[in-house]
């Protein structure tokens, strides 16, 4: 497991436990688990933008006093995972709707695991900015870690990089923080085990085809 500060699980309220039961219902229709789904990413999102620096920033009030607030003073763009990754696009747009978004294609072999990269496309200027990458599922780690070394070799700093995971395997925490210790991760929740599949159990399936509804299965 990373150092406790590089891992930020949500916390597990009801609230999200019951989000959390509608979107693992292999009956639960694409439109359920859209919604429920974005209410999670959203929650996810938030405390992905916490995880990044805060200068304070004075406002005045409607009444005339002041109120010593916070406010992002870094640059901020993100990077979506193609294909599951977009589907976390549409809060970003709604919480901060000038973000810059990249793309990294990366697909898992269905036999191997193992992660192939076939493209990437990222913002300019990137080295300098803080990235929120978007990956919904953290099953062995090989496709965070390919695509966290995509943006390391385009110059961003390790430090600035915040993994944006859905659902979150033991396993690929491990990965990710044994290649990559600096590397932030935000989660809503850590799951028992990867079977022998390599999907994380209890899990939710596969989590691209059930956001796009490219599965009847919802498996
Ligand atoms: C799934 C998922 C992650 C990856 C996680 O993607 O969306 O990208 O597997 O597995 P890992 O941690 O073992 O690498 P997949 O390749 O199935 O593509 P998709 O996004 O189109 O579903």
């Amino acid at each position: 497991m990373p150092a406790q500060h590089n891992l930020h699980l949500l916390p597990q309220t009801s609230q999200l436990r019951a989000l959390h039961t509608v979107v693992r219902d292999r009956h639960a229709g694409l439109d359920v688990f859209v919604l429920h789904s974005r209410r999670i990413i959203r929650l996810l999102l938030e405390a992905g933008l916490d995880q990044l620096p805060f200068t304070e920033h004075h406002v005045t009030t409607p009444v005339g006093a002041t109120y010593r607030g916070l406010k992002h003073t870094v640059d901020i763009c993100a990077v979506a995972v193609v294909r599951a990754g977009e589907s976390m696009e549409a809060e970003l747009r709604d919480i901060h709707p000038g973000i810059r978004i990249g793309k990294i294609l990366i697909q898992r072999d269905k036999q191997t695991k193992l992660p192939h990269l076939y493209y990437s496309h990222l913002p300019p200027g990137i080295a300098d900015s803080h990235v929120l990458l978007l990956e919904p599922m953290l099953a062995t780690g090989g496709s965070a870690n390919a695509a966290i070394d995509v943006l390391l070799k385009a110059g961003v700093r390790e430090e600035h990089i915040v993994l944006i995971d859905f659902i979150a395997a033991p396993e690929g925490i491990r990965a990710v923080a044994e290649a990559h210790p600096q590397v932030k991760i935000v989660v809503s929740s850590i799951e028992e085990r990867l079977n022998d599949n390599a999907f994380m159990v209890p899990g939710i399936g596969d989590f691209g085809d059930r956001y796009f509804g490219t599965t009847d299965s919802g498996a």
